[in-house]
């Protein structure tokens, strides 16, 4: 019999749907502010590849299915159609558009659960797989977006949209009474997580287009804030200093070639008007770029403004890696949409703690983990689902 999407049972492709929306969330903090999608290619009724968005920036979820399907062994002329969890996209983003490889499947049948709700996309990709000549079929109400990817509602909101600001992700490794900095005899003073949690900072910093700290850890730790495997070295992120009043050293490790097998992007130093021109100069011959950005109460950067400079500059997912006080600041202004709370097996420690702020804050979509000997928190910030 032939099967299409018309005539395939909806109870069935509905479950499917469920399924790889449920198993799609479990990406949900390595693609945001992308959306978690599930996609599956079938043949005669059968799914023959399953594949999700797993990683940002890399293959869509439909591409991940086709490749699954091209491994199975069941002839590409077979496969009769895709179901996805949301509208497949039809312009080239971080990756070429995935209308384009399902028309170069030959699939004839598209199901999907949802429209992309971006305005500029919203049904276009749709409409453009009818005008090829395939059957599409959008089946409502299953795999909300509400309820699988409500970050993404939050990215395209109009808000958002009107006034662009990065995606933030605060990650920090706190001791188990919420402060950031061990006792001096711990770690050198320094280290609160361990090998596996470093390891992972490294991939997480392979995937966001920049990296913020303040100038107050850039003193008390002297960090490269580069990238070492396994993180992927080819795109270093930004590496962007909060320095009201250029006290970022000249001879800061920031400024070092990055040794063999890692890689480094640029030192972006944001500092207040009209401040100290030598050292403006001295910096800016260290090999930092220096960025005015207004004041706020004339004491401090405005974030507004840091998070606008951000987003003109085309850093879209940027990473906040600070000390308590920029990081405080940065959490009780609102622009941190995504939270990795690394909680080392340490006791006490130096400075603030944040454990008064984490039990006020409203996360969302909440994953505890283990990792090594710390526990990982991940969830989101500000959503209203
Ligand atoms: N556990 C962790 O994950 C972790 C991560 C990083 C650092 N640390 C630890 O944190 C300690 C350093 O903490 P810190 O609080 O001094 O460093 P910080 O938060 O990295 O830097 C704070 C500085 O940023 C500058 N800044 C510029 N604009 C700001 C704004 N709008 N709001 C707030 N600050 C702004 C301020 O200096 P100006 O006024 O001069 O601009 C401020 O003093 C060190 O012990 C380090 O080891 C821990």
């Amino acid at each position: 019999m032939n099967m299409t999407a018309q005539t395939l049972n909806p109870e069935v492709l509905g479950s499917l749907l469920d399924r790889l929306g449920h198993e799609a969330g479990r990406f949900r903090f390595e693609v945001a502010p992308n959306p978690c999608v599930g996609a599956a290619v079938l043949a005669a009724g059968e799914v023959v590849g399953m594949g999700y968005h797993e990683t940002y920036g890399g293959p869509h979820a439909e591409i991940q299915a086709l490749a699954v399907a091209r491994a199975s062994g069941v002839p590409q002329a077979d496969w009769d159609t895709i179901a996805v969890t949301l509208e497949p996209c039809s312009t080239t983003g971080k990756t070429p558009p995935c209308v384009k490889a399902i028309l170069d499947s030959g699939i004839q049948n598209v199901v999907v659960s949802q429209l992309d709700p971006n305005p500029s996309h919203e049904g276009r990709g749709l409409r453009m797989l009818e005008d090829a000549g395939l059957t599409v079929r959008v089946m409502d109400g299953i795999c909300r977006l509400e309820d699988v990817s409500p970050h993404f509602l939050r990215w395209v909101a109009n808000e958002r949209v009107r006034r662009p600001r990065p995606w933030m992700i605060a990650k920090w490794a706190q001791t188990m009474t919420g402060q950031m900095t061990p006792p001096a005899d711990v770690g050198e003073g320094r280290w609160i997580s361990g090998q596996e949690s470093l390891m992972e900072v490294q991939l997480l910093r392979a995937k966001v287009d920049a990296l913020v700290t303040g100038v107050g850890t850039v003193l008390a730790d002297n960090p490269r804030l580069s990238v070492r495997p396994p993180g992927r070295t080819e795109h270093p992120p930004a590496r962007i200093i909060l320095d009201s009043w250029l006290r970022t050293p000249t001879d800061a490790r920031l400024f070092e070639e990055p040794a063999e097998g890692e890689s480094a992007g640029p030192v972006i130093i944001m500092c207040l008007p009209g401040s100290n021109a030598v050292r403006w100069r001295a910096l800016e011959q260290a090999g930092a770029r220096i960025v005015e950005i207004r004041g706020e109460d004339r004491k401090r950067l405005r974030l507004l403004d840091v998070q606008s400079w951000l987003a003109r500059e085309g850093h879209s997912r940027v990473l906040l890696e600070t000390g308590p006080t920029l990081l405080r600041r940065y959490l009780e202004s609102g622009f941190v949409d995504q939270v990795r709370m690394i909680t080392g097996n340490v006791r006490g420690g130096e400075g603030p703690s944040l454990a008064d702020w984490i039990q006020e804050a409203k996360l969302k979509q909440p994953m505890m983990r283990e990792s090594g000997s710390d526990s990982v928190m991940e969830a989101f910030l500000g959503l209203e689902f």
